[in-house]
């Protein structure tokens, strides 16, 4: 066993000690978004700084615990707060809590993130499907030695968004009457908001939605052969398109004002997937 999987197992065996839920789906919650926790039926709440191995977060509206329950009688695993690269955490141990869920024994993971709008035809407000990214970073949660018990070295990016997945969820938005979007989010590094010269470049690249985050949870994901599915909150315009400032109390604020529609979503999702 590497020294890596050794980790992951110790952190896995703390979990089943606090929690007997096997979870099916994972849910990720990002900023303004972390009350979507307090509806878990039956709720395991175990504070990261417990589980041996896990990062640290340190910004304000995340908040750091792992709650195991029920949705809708789907076993669920909600991390309430995630690690970002400008924490200063290596992008290695952002994909840590992932592979330990997943060895826990998730199948899916829904992710929810905040975004700026880059394509002019989103408005702050609305939500977003990821189709596909842009890793902005410049780095990798894979960089360095494999971890084999988790996935291979070289893995494909082209089917990372799960199909029959973004399906389910277009329905539910659908049947929810939720306008979602689709599109293709760009992480840039953070923790300063981008320029607007990086702004044009990432809306030239192809890229409709810009935030700090995700990416290389996504890459971990994708790498330990989780099913993903992922959601924006356009919390504001990117830098450059309105003649105003960016702030993280917009973001805030804006994921606060979104976080019904964003929960009756999910809602849906969940009641959906119960069944795949
Ligand atoms: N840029 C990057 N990350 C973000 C933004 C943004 O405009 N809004 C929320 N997260």
């Amino acid at each position: 066993m590497s020294q890596a999987y050794a980790q992951i197992q110790k952190a896995t065996d703390y979990i089943r000690t606090q929690s007997n839920i096997t979870p099916k789906l994972m849910l990720v919650l990002g900023s303004g978004l972390g009350d979507y926790g307090d509806r878990l039926q039956k709720m395991d709440v175990i504070p990261y700084q417990n589980i041996p191995g896990f990062p640290r977060t340190t910004v304000p509206g995340h908040k750091g615990n792992l709650l195991l329950g029920e949705l809708f009688g789907v076993p669920v695993v909600i991390m309430q707060g995630r690690f970002h690269y400008y924490e200063g955490h290596r992008q290695q141990d952002i994909a840590f809590p992932v592979r330990v869920l997943r060895n826990l024994g998730a199948q899916m993971v829904l992710f929810t993130n905040a975004a700026g709008a880059i394509n002019m035809d989103f408005k702050p407000g609305d939500l977003m499907m990821i189709t596909d990214h842009i890793n902005y970073s410049g780095m990798s949660p894979l960089f360095g030695e494999n971890v084999d018990e988790m996935g291979p070295r070289f893995i494909d990016m082209t089917q990372a968004y799960d199909k029959p997945l973004q399906q389910i969820l277009l329905a539910c938005a659908r049947e929810q009457g939720i306008s979602l979007k689709q599109g293709v989010y760009m992480m840039f590094p953070g923790p300063q908001f981008e320029t607007p010269a990086e702004i044009r470049f990432a809306r030239t690249i192809g890229a409709d939605a810009a935030g700090m985050s995700t990416v290389p949870e996504i890459i971990a994901a994708r790498h330990c052969g989780l099913r993903i599915c992922a959601i924006s909150c356009m919390t504001n315009m990117a830098a450059g398109i309105l003649d105003q400032p960016l702030s993280h109390e917009e973001v805030m604020e804006t994921g606060r004002m979104v976080s019904d529609r964003f929960a009756r979503l999910v809602d849906t999702f969940i009641q959906h997937v119960r069944e795949v």
